[in-house]
């Protein structure tokens, strides 16, 4: 088999006959047959670490994954990359995103492999493998590790993370004390898996499958599951197929699986940060997402899926709902159904095979939804001429038509400094604004759901207008808006708000101002003029420099793709 499983990708030592020679002893040593190595070689990309509980059932899976490989005749190979959890990555999961794409690619290029199953699921692992993946651009299948169960706290339920967030909140309003703080803190993360809510883990799991880049149903079961060790299994034979068929991420990651995922990721309520890994998994195929359009898009696409932080469920009921089958179907009239899959089938063709619907109550009808427009909105105006974006369905309906006065904070510092102060000048009607946590400023944290101010809190006070160039957890809610392009750091609008200032926010104009004259902003500008933030060495180093704004998908612009030719989602007629 030439070009194929162990002679692929030979090391060079100037003689292939002796690279191919010095393989076969090496692996030999391995104690693999002379048969075993004539089989398709499946790589798996292990992803366990001590680091990250949200990969915490990896054993099992590659376990499954194999034994899927196995029967369909395929040989498994498992080797390591970067993983990166969220609690566990300082200063962001964010900045090393783009380091574990890079990883993936280069280990999948680098190694021998007819296909590649890459095991994922905590929030940045998915889109850095999809993007490693599609720039290597070898028969590629995402197997995401799957949802934590839920918990049960004094008779509630609960789950990470919109949970810990609704008690962290009521923790530093003081309604709870220190032991009962303590006491919801073992119960809401009930297993191993990924956010049991629809953050952005659940919210890349059912963007991969909608995508076609992981076998049908593979986004809802939890973690802990037999159906999870059955996808696993069933994504082993798939390999196998794809390895055969060569069918490679460019044939599945096309202009029309990205509208299908942008669909889902608007009808399920999901995640902002899918709006940035999305950017970067179209640009590294040569795919612009256009912003103006998805937010057309957004306005004919309501939110099917009853589930936290825009509804009421938590992912395992989802499961228990059908899945994705049962949300797709729902939204067959809205979908390219001649998209393909891993399968080797079209998602249409998969829609149709996928088990019947039944009555449920977590996936709502079309005539039925729990918001009527997509989740996310996107805003733009003189404060964020790049735009901005907004989760509408997460967000206090009074606040979406608001002007208020600016109280700023110039970074994290000076809001951790001066947030809970009883002297901050502040009232439910002015509107946060958070500098200095864009990418360039503080690689993109999770900083924009800006707490509410101790004393508003202490009020009753449970939302207020926020926004900031960073981004926001897919488990938080409230009326933030996020990803204001461009960021302070680079010397974006944002830079130049002072307190006291007036903003306007319309979503029904989709726009965000800043009421501050051209001519008074020209001087503001002159007064403190910015420069691009580096560093002198390093990983830091190719970060700065190279790291692109949220709508390039905080990707490297030198990982993107050299020509563009499709944008989405298309205009319609
Ligand atoms: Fe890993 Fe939420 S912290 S998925």
């Amino acid at each position: 088999m030439k070009n194929k499983g162990f002679s692929k990708g030979l090391a060079n030592y100037g003689d292939a006959g002796f690279s191919r020679f010095l393989r076969s002893a090496f692996i030999k040593g391995g104690g693999y047959s002379s048969d075993a190595l004539s089989r398709p070689v499946i790589g798996i990309v292990n992803t366990g670490s001590a680091y990250n509980p949200c990969h915490g059932n990896m054993t099992q899976l590659i376990e499954a994954a194999k034994r899927g490989i196995f029967m369909a005749g395929g040989l498994p190979m498992e080797f390591p990359t970067i993983s990166v959890a969220e609690s566990f990555s300082q200063p962001t999961s964010m900045y090393l995103r783009n380091l574990m794409s890079m990883d993936t690619e280069e280990m999948i290029l680098a190694q021998p492999m007819d296909a590649v199953i890459l095991i994922g699921g905590c929030d940045k692992t998915v889109p850095a493998q999809i993007m490693g993946a599609a720039s290597a651009n070898v028969p590629a299948i995402e197997l995401v590790t799957g949802a934590m169960l839920t918990g049960s706290h004094q008779g509630e339920r609960v789950g990470a993370c919109t949970d810990c967030r609704r008690y962290w909140g009521k923790y530093r309003a003081g309604e709870i004390n220190d032991e009962q703080i303590d006491a919801v803190n073992d119960r809401l993360v009930a297993s191993v898996g990924t956010c049991a809510v629809m953050g952005t883990a659940s919210t890349m799991a059912c963007i991969t499958e909608a995508l076609g880049i992981s076998v049908p149903g593979s986004a809802s079961p939890p973690a802990v599951t037999s159906d999870r060790m059955r996808i696993a299994e069933l994504t082993g034979t798939c390999a196998v197929r794809m390895a055969k068929e060569n069918l490679t991420p460019d044939k599945i990651l096309t202009g029309k699986s990205f509208e299908n995922a942008l669909r889902v990721l608007l009808a399920i309520g999901g995640s902002t940060n899918g709006i940035v890994h999305l950017t970067a998994m179209a640009g590294r195929m040569g795919i612009d997402i256009d912003l103006a359009r998805l937010d057309d898009m957004g306005r004919d696409t309501p939110v099917l899926l009853d589930l936290k932080p825009s509804g009421q469920h938590y992912m395992e009921d989802f499961h228990r709902a059908g899945g994705m089958a049962t949300l797709l179907r729902e939204l067959k009239p809205l979908l390219h159904l001649d998209a393909m899959t891993v399968t080797g089938r079209t998602l249409g063709e998969e829609i149709e095979n996928a088990a019947p619907s039944f009555p449920q109550d977590v996936v709502r009808t079309i005539n039925n939804p729990i918001y009527p427009q997509g989740g996310i909105a996107v805003l733009r105006g003189n404060l964020a001429p790049g735009g901005a974006i907004i989760k509408q369905s997460a967000a206090d309906a009074r606040l979406m038509e608001h002007e208020g006065r600016a109280v700023v904070f110039e970074g994290l510092e000076d809001m951790a400094e001066r947030i809970d102060s009883e002297d901050l000048d502040v009232t439910a009607d002015d509107i946060l604004v958070l500098k200095n946590i864009g990418p360039t400023a503080a690689a993109m944290p999770e900083a924009g759901y800006i707490p509410i101010p101790k004393k508003l809190g202490k009020l009753g006070v449970k939302d207020i207008l926020r926004m900031s160039d960073g981004r926001m957890s897919g488990t938080a809610f409230g009326s933030i808006v996020l990803h204001i392009t461009p960021e302070a750091a680079i010397g974006g609008p944002l830079a130049y708000v002072q307190s006291g200032d007036r903003i306007r926010l319309s979503l029904a104009e989709r726009s965000l101002m800043l009421l501050v004259s051209d001519e008074e902003l020209a001087e503001r500008r002159l007064q403190k003029p910015m420069t691009r933030p580096t560093a002198p060495r390093g990983y830091k180093k190719l970060f700065l420099d190279t790291i692109t704004q949220a709508d390039q998908g905080v990707d490297f612009d030198f990982l993107r793709a050299e020509h563009f030719t499709d944008k989405v989602p298309k205009q319609r007629d």
